[in-house]
């Protein structure tokens, strides 16, 4: 199997300095999309799949289309499933027996995203790097980071013995009270896609199957299993399908997972349009699509267009069966279900699983914690966006000041999101706060706190300085405190997770009304938040400088401090839209909220591929902070912009850096109009680290699917003949050059 080992990531000690100039020097920005399974591979796995699919009897090919659940106490699968080698070291979150007389490996799947999850299959397991949250590494605009996270995370799952990772999430965060966005990377299909593919292709260069998912359209967490998202078939081919299928191209995930809810009337799982008509036949997709677990309803999404049943045990509990397991054998038997359809199930995980190598593993590759360490921290840094500084930051580290740190649990940890992607690190929580909640995801729901804690970070960072705790239990409590210091660092932090939405914008416990009384009672307010999605942030006007960090990860405090401290110069993006309030958004009220768990819900996308800053630009509405905005300690300068045409849209420009500090900037190229025809869309963007003084000339060519209509009709992507106007920005708020080509009338793609 030819993999194609990312320069630069042999292992060997790799401090966070090396990750991040490594980082940088091949972050080719949007053009790094190196799959890392060649052509020949795959062609030499679609091969031996069907060569081996043909020697296997009906009842191997049967053990193939479904997993069972790993057993966690009084988790939902029940006692440990029989079906479960009793020998079998690590559990996980799906287990299908392998065919030892073929070479086909047992597959087990894990989760997720930020690391490896361990909700309690693994009893003895000393823990995993908790990784940021992909919104996180959204901000961070960086392809090659994404990438090499991705690699630490598959070194981690092999050392386990799984080869299948339940990653890639890059469900569009169409709505800022989701509360999965966290595991997703951003608003835009283009960023969320290019992010995606470099996870996907970080995990599988390592010998592990990746997923992407949640296929299609999970952008809300309310009544999930009963939620119909219902969306104009164009519109979706031109968001979150467009997302799948350029991070497909970019990536070849092994695996698709299908999502819980229906999208216009049809459950994922089972949705024969999406599944067989776009995935596999348009897009000629030849991994297999799992089901997410608990989402296989019937034999039928057999025929359309599933391949495998995830979790059986959890269908059991939801629907009162097991589909895959039985009720599709009768299938077969009767001749409902097509012979040629199992073989083609079959051959779709075989050649998935040949393709990155799990079928001949070896020895797996060196693992260091240290190194993985470093790539989290290096995450954390780069995703730490500036939103708001009035030249209080950074502090000077070795100023005596008194310092009073406030609430947000800042003397313990950092916390993360929730659910099956919530990663237990290395020597346990610093802290797990029960929360709770309706549906099965309820006893998930906890506040997770990883240290080490920011209080004993900034007190590193700040050795001369006097510090002052006060937990923000009360805003007047608070404000004693904040009064009889010279500066403060007060926290935010709101839990978010699978299975919930937030009901509002709002910081909950009545962190607000603390953060506004320590604004009043000491206007030298520097306010973290930790969350997973936008905030309301009322206090915003009465405080002086302002830090999203979100699910920073096991490293997160000491990236805060870093920041705080001007040992990093900050280089975060939004990849989310902050809106004002709700009532900028396509859904100020969120149909079902509130309603009992098992109630069924319509939501309708209504906003069509015009989410984010793509809905502001629409509506010529101003958030209160932009799609692509972040700070930076330095000033950075855009000039002399060339624009060409022919094939694409091509945007060349200069980018330097005219303040005293080295610093990264991610200049971004929108589309702002089409043929005369208004339309805001990412077209392409670059992360660039520059010393003071120093000019780089960046060159962007954009996707032509990004400046097309989908044409529903012909199921082509068509260019209008004209003038396309685009605009150099800083955020899709901030456009400062602008320039047009002329373009001429095309159909192409699918
Ligand atoms: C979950 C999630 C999915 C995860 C799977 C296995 O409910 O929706 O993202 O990979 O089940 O835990």
């Amino acid at each position: 199997m030819a993999t194609t080992q990312v320069p630069g990531t042999e292992s060997g000690e790799l401090d966070s300095a090396r990750i991040a100039r490594g980082a940088e020097a091949r972050d080719a920005g949007t053009t790094i999309s190196t799959v890392s399974l060649s052509r020949e591979t795959l062609d030499e796995a679609d091969a031996r799949a069907r060569e081996i699919e043909q020697q296997l009897t009906d009842d191997e090919r049967f053990s193939l289309i479904f997993s069972v659940m790993g057993h966690v106490p009084g988790g939902l699968a029940g006692p440990r499933d029989p079906r479960i080698p009793e020998d079998l070291e690590n559990m996980s979150a799906g287990y299908t027996p392998g065919v030892p007389r073929l070479g086909i490996p047992a597959i087990q799947s894990s989760d997720a995203s930020m690391g490896i999850t361990n909700p309690g299959y693994r009893p003895d397991d000393k823990g995993a790097t908790a990784f940021p949250s992909l919104i996180a590494l959204g901000a961070s605009f960086n392809p090659q980071l994404v990438r090499e996270g991705g690699e630490a995370i598959a070194r981690e799952a092999r050392i386990r013995g799984f080869n299948v990772q339940l990653a890639g999430g890059c469900n569009l965060a169409r709505d800022p009270r989701n509360g999965r966005n966290f595991e997703y990377f951003s608003e835009d299909p283009y960023l969320s896609a290019v992010l995606a593919a470099e996870q996907v292709n970080g995990i599988q260069s390592q010998g592990v199957v990746s997923t992407l998912k949640h296929y299609t359209l999970n952008c809300n967490e309310t009544n999930r299993h009963w939620l119909d998202a219902l969306i104009d078939p164009v519109a979706h081919r031109e968001s979150d399908l467009l997302t799948f299928q350029i991070a497909i191209e970019r990536s070849q995930p092994g695996s698709i997972m299908s999502g819980y809810n229906k999208i216009n009337g049809e459950y994922a799982g089972g949705n024969r349009h999406l599944l067989n008509d776009v995935l596999k036949d348009a897009w000629g997709y030849k991994g297999w699509v799992m089901s997410d677990w608990g989402a296989t309803l019937g034999w039928e999404f057999a025929l359309n267009g599933l391949d495998q049943e995830s979790g059986a045990q959890a269908d059991r509990v939801m629907w009162g069966k097991e589909p895959f397991t039985s009720d599709l054998k009768e299938a077969y038997t009767s001749g409902k279900l097509p012979k040629e359809r199992l073989s083609d199930m079959v051959r779709r995980i075989l050649r998935s699983l040949f393709a990155v190598g799990a079928d001949n593993w070896g020895s797996a590759p060196p693992v260091d914690m240290d190194r993985h360490d470093a790539v989290a921290l290096e995450g954390a840094r780069q995703g730490i966006v500036l939103l708001k500084n009035d030249g209080v930051l950074p502090l000077a580290s070795d100023a005596p000041l008194k310092i009073a740190v406030i609430g947000g649990y800042a003397q313990q940890g950092v916390i993360s999101g929730t659910g099956s992607g919530a990663v237990s690190p290395v020597g346990g929580f610093a802290g797990v706060i029960k929360i709770g909640g309706a549906g099965v995801m309820g006893k998930h729901r906890n506040l997770f706190l990883f240290a080490p804690s920011p209080l004993e970070e900034l007190k590193k960072a700040f050795p001369k300085a006097q510090f002052d705790f006060d937990p923000g239990y009360t805003p007047a409590e608070a404000a004693l405190t904040a009064k009889r210091c010279d500066v403060v660092i007060a926290f935010g932090i709101r839990v978010e997770g699978e299975g919930f939405d937030s009901v509002d914008l709002s910081l909950p416990w009545g962190q607000d009304a603390v953060i506004d009384a320590v604004a009043t009672a000491n206007p030298n307010t520097i306010v973290v938040v930790e969350t997973g999605n936008p905030v309301s942030m009322p206090w915003r006007d009465k405080v002086r400088a302002i830090l999203e960090a979100w699910y920073p990860g096991q490293s997160g405090a000491r990236a805060i401090a870093d920041v705080l401290a001007g040992r990093v110069n900050p280089s975060g993006r939004l990849p989310i839209t902050f809106p004002e309030s709700l009532a900028q958004t396509p859904r100020p009220e969120l149909p079902g909220l509130g309603t009992p768990w098992g109630s069924a819900v319509t939501i309708d996308y209504n906003e069509g591929a015009e989410i984010g800053y793509r809905w502001f630009a629409k509506k010529g509405a101003k958030p209160m902070f932009a799609f692509g905005h972040g700070l930076s300690y330095t000033t950075f300068e855009y000039s002399d912009l060339k624009v060409s045409g022919g094939e694409t849209v091509t945007a060349s420009f200069d980018v330097k850096n005219v303040g005293k500090h080295a610093g990264a900037d991610v200049p971004q190229l929108y589309l702002t109009d089409a043929a005369g025809e208004k339309r805001m869309r990412l077209l392409g963007f670059e992360r660039v680290t520059l010393e003071p003084g120093e000019n780089r000339r960046i060159t962007l060519g954009a996707d032509p699917r990004l400046l097309a209509r989908f044409d529903g009709e012909v199921g082509k992507w068509s260019i209008a003949e004209g003038a396309h106007q685009v605009a150099i920005g800083k955020s899709a708020a901030d456009l400062v050059l602008r320039g047009d080509t002329y373009l001429s009338a095309r159909q192409f793609g699918v």
